[in-house]
């Protein structure tokens, strides 16, 4: 089953701190944007990608695009404010697809058999995410004193992929737009026009290169994958 993929990579990377977008800092000598396109790049079944990217940066991605001969990117919008302006208009430029993938560029650690799951899963039910299940105890906290213990049974950590029908995502997006509602994933937009939103279990590697500390984990993932 084909599909196409979303990636916004027009963000700032502010808590990375690293004065630039974090997507271009290097993993063993590769930049975190590259690991993240060659998984596509390598995986049949994807058909096209769209990157969602700030303006200032088009000509650098492109040189990057042409150096790693990353072939599939079929369009580079301008990304938005926030992260949900900038996958919408990737949606907004793309033509009828049947399943499409919105996947954050900053996670470069997905594999391809999670990524066939969660197409196959789409394309059945509609709408499906990525995520692990919470390893920690978590207890829900206001003003430093322990309210409960939530159930960690029920509790799941959501990551990207998630992954859609075309015509129900970009009808979620339009809707969220034109009510100026703001959601954190795609999934939420979808949840609350009542559609169910199915999950897959991915793994604990699929993280996102959010703090320093993620590149060191992220240098020892490449590390064990190349042994
Ligand atoms: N992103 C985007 N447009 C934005 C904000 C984020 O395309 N306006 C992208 C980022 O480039 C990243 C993904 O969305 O690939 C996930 O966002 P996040 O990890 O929050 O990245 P940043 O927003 O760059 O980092 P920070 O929040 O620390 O500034
Ligand atoms: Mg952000």
């Amino acid at each position: 089953m084909q599909y196409e993929v979303v990636l916004p990579a027009a963000g700032s990377g502010k808590r990375m701190g690293a004065g630039q977008n974090k997507l271009f800092l290097q993993l063993n000598n590769k930049p975190i944007l590259i690991h993240t396109l060659e998984v596509f790049e390598s995986d049949d079944a994807c058909t096209g990608i769209w990157l969602a990217v700030k303006p200032e940066e088009r000509a650098y991605i492109q040189a990057l695009l042409e150096r790693y001969r990353i072939t599939k990117v079929k369009g580079l919008p301008n990304g938005g404010k926030e992260r949900q302006h900038s996958v919408h208009s990737c949606i907004k430029a793309m033509q009828q697809v049947e399943i499409v993938l919105v996947h954050d560029a900053a996670r470069p650690f997905i594999t391809k058999p999670i990524i066939a799951r969660l197409v196959e899963v789409a394309q059945e039910k509609g709408a499906v995410i990525a995520g692990v299940k919470a390893k920690d105890t978590m207890k829900k906290v206001r003003d430093g004193i322990i309210m409960e213990t939530v159930d960690r049974e029920s509790l799941w950590m959501i990551q990207t992929p998630q992954a859609f029908r075309f015509d129900l995502l970009r009808h979620a997006e339009d809707v969220a737009e034109k009510q100026g509602f703001l959601g954190t994933d795609e999934a939420m937009l979808v949840e609350r026009l009542g559609h169910q939103v199915h999950i897959v279990e991915s793994t604990y590697e699929n993280v996102k290169m959010t703090t320093a500390e993620d590149l060191i984990f992220g240098e020892a993932i490449l590390k064990q994958r190349n042994n």
